[in-house]
């Protein structure tokens, strides 16, 4: 299998693999043609940079340039793992159609045994977003990467269900102090950890993370984030008004909840109710935050 993905890659194909956090839709980073067909297949707009998958911490320097101390202390520290770092992209290593022509690049080593045996068998770095189409919900079993986008991935590698379930944390390490641009598997609590002080976040604003975009990761039933108490009433309310409701049951413990968000939405969505009714965790530091962002961009995009 994974000699198969590495010979569909190399030919510009395109290749879906499981990550820990949701699965990743793969083309070789230094093939603008195979970059071309990944944006065409997402449905993603041109300018928006993807993020860069390698085997190996050392590959920072391979497919970025200038890295920072402290880039490589948070390299050390998570990877592999839930985390991207954003710094100055090498050209040649890396096409600019994978960076939507910026001079960074989002750079993330997996921590899944099929990422990495796939990405340390291609040697170079892979183009990966998540294998949804643009705005959608993102996969998190292979049956839902089939579901999104059929035929028109070459093959679909399936590692079971992602172990994290929420994206990577994003960090841009290219400026004197390192800003979070989405929240995400890394909670900035452990970031903080390793500079000896809280992270600014810079998730929303002109161009931080496209991915940022207020109304994103989105199903295709409108989404209201209610609080706990008011969860009856508001679902009572709805029917009322001849809506149908899905309620989200949250899990207690949000590592458990990021895991099986996408997969709740789905399911909902697939029930064809007309409003999905979700609790969000507090944000305060842990996982809770990235479950709590993507409900609200979830909410947004109606
Ligand atoms: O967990 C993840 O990060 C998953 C798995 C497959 O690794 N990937 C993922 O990719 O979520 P995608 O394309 O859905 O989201 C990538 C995000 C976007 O918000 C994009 O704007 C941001 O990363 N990004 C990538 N390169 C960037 C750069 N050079 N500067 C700023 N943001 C960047
Ligand atoms: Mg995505």
């Amino acid at each position: 299998m994974i000699e198969r993905a590495v010979e569909i890659l190399r030919a510009g194909g395109l290749v879906a693999f499981p990550t820990e956090t949701v699965y990743g839709l793969g083309a070789d980073a230094a093939n603008p043609d195979a970059l071309r067909r990944l944006f065409a297949v997402k449905g993603r707009p041109h300018d928006h940079p993807v993020i860069v998958h390698a085997a190996r911490t050392a590959q920072l320097d391979e497919l970025g340039r200038d890295v920072s101390q402290v880039a490589r202390a948070f390299g050390d520290a998570f990877w592999p793992g839930p985390l991207t770092l954003v710094v100055a992209r090498r050209p040649g290593r890396v096409a600019p159609e994978a960076t939507g022509g910026r001079d960074t690049v989002g750079i993330r080593v997996p921590d899944h045994p099929v990422a990495l045996a796939l990405l340390d068998a291609i040697g170079g770095g892979v183009a990966a977003p998540s294998a949804n189409r643009f705005g959608r919900v993102s996969p998190t079993t292979a049956a839902h990467v089939r579901a999104d986008l059929g035929s028109d991935v070459d093959l679909v590698i399936d590692g079971g269900p992602c172990a994290v379930g929420v994206e990577s944390t994003i960090v841009d390490v290219t400026g004197p102090a390192p800003a979070v641009l989405r929240v995400g598997g890394v909670s900035e609590d452990r970031l903080a950890a390793i500079v000896g002080a809280p992270l600014a976040r810079r998730t929303s604003g002109e161009v931080a993370a496209p991915g940022t975009l207020a109304a994103h990761y989105a199903p295709r039933a409108r989404v209201e984030v209610v609080d706990r108490p008011d969860l009856a009433a508001r679902a009572e309310q709805l029917r009322a008004e001849g809506c149908s409701v899905g309620v989200l049951d949250a899990p207690a413990d949000v590592a458990e909840y990021a895991r099986i968000l996408y997969a709740r939405l789905r399911e909902l969505d697939e029930r064809h109710v007309d409003v999905i009714l979700a609790t969000a965790p507090a944000d305060n530091g842990d996982l809770g935050a990235a479950v709590a962002d993507r409900l609200r961009r979830a909410a947004a995009a109606r």
